[in-house]
């Protein structure tokens, strides 16, 4: 974390605003390592004097949640990895290990996104990202936001598109870690799945980025710790349906979006059943009863409406594509749409 971008975020903490509805700055606490101006292990601290919690900074990513405990259990494969073993150990423990444990679905999980975002030759996501940003009617000089970033190449995208300051946010740590990597590094080195536990090494050299304007952070986007009207620039990408309450990230976009300014909403509509419930979903359930026979997509715009967001432009079927192994390939037709903030 740069302490620039800190200092222009003005983050806020996420237990203050649950607990209380009052946004608390937070304030740097202590610093263990720093590298020039970006501090790579250190903590936040609210100085809400009836709170004084702190936050994480882990490899210079800021780790700011409302609940941590829970987080870090789940989270521990990817905090605790480590990143100087070769190949033939990694293969050696992916085996005994065995397939569907803990360190193989990090493997899978990271190989799949990796791969879409930083292949070499045909990084799937970029096609998909360039479609889908054509949308926007116009992207502004600001912060932007892209929740949900996974392993960061749509955080970076948006950042040289709009040249300043982009934070690329997600939860899971492992991915977070992978993100950060590339970017300090400029060296996108990631597993790719040939079969079962086998995995190949892919290494490249990521070019042309304007690094020093991207931020990652580890948070939860039902409780985002920015105060209002943060951002001029906004991507949410094929994560609706995996929010815990999609409801509830269509209002946190709304409040972290600056008035009159546009959000690139993106999805294919899989919702998944261990995020969120169908009562939450945005169509999908309900065919009965509700007024669009449980269509998602005519849904959608109400849900959006709700939450102070326009649609501007959508498309209806982009394809996004997801390589689980060397004869696997999950494809999604996606929908896309550009919202503006009413103001
Ligand atoms: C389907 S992936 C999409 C990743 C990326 N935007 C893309 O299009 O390739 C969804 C991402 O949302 C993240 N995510 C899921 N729930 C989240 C939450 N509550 N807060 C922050 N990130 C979350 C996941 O870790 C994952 O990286």
């Amino acid at each position: 974390m740069l302490i620039a971008h800190f200092a222009r975020l003005k983050p806020v903490c996420p237990v203050c605003r649950v607990t209380h509805s009052v946004e608390s700055p937070l304030r740097i606490g202590a610093v263990g390592k720093q590298l020039g101006n970006e501090i790579l292990e250190g903590s936040l601290i609210c100085s809400n004097p009836r709170c004084q919690r702190e936050y994480p900074i882990l490899d210079g990513i800021p780790i700011v949640l409302a609940d941590p405990a829970s987080w870090f259990n789940q989270q521990i494969l990817g905090i605790l990895k480590r990143e100087d073993l070769s190949p033939f150990m990694q293969s050696l423990l992916g085996d005994l290990s065995g397939a569907s444990s803990p360190l193989d679905r990090d493997r899978g999980n990271n190989a799949i996104y990796a791969d879409a975002h930083w292949n070499p030759t045909a990084p799937a996501f970029l096609d998909f990202f360039d479609r889908a940003a054509g949308l926007l009617p116009s992207l502004s000089s600001g912060p932007s936001l892209d929740i949900g970033c996974s392993v960061g190449r749509g955080t970076l995208e948006l950042a040289r598109r709009t040249q300043d300051l982009t934070v690329g946010l997600d939860l899971n740590f492992s991915m977070l870690r992978l993100a950060q990597r590339i970017r300090l590094t400029g060296q996108a080195d990631y597993e790719r799945r040939r079969v079962g536990l086998v995995f190949d090494s892919v290494s490249c050299t990521v070019a042309d980025y304007p690094t020093e304007n991207v931020s990652f952070w580890c948070a939860d986007i039902s409780i985002l710790p920015f105060p209002n009207a943060t951002f001029r620039n906004m991507t949410a990408l094929n994560m609706l349906d995996c929010a815990p309450s999609p409801l509830g990230l269509l209002l946190e976009m709304s409040r972290t979006l600056a008035p009159g300014h546009y959000a690139l909403l993106t999805t294919p509509f899989d919702w998944a059943v261990g995020a969120s419930q169908p009562a939450d979903w945005i169509g999908g359930h309900s065919q009965r009863s509700s007024p669009h026979q449980g269509s998602s997509v005519e849904e959608l715009p109400r849900f959006l409406a709700h939450a102070g967001l326009e649609v501007a432009s959508e498309a209806k079927d982009i394809p996004w594509r997801l390589r689980l192994h060397e004869r696997s390939v999950t494809e999604y037709s996606v929908h896309a749409v550009a919202v503006r903030h009413q103001s």
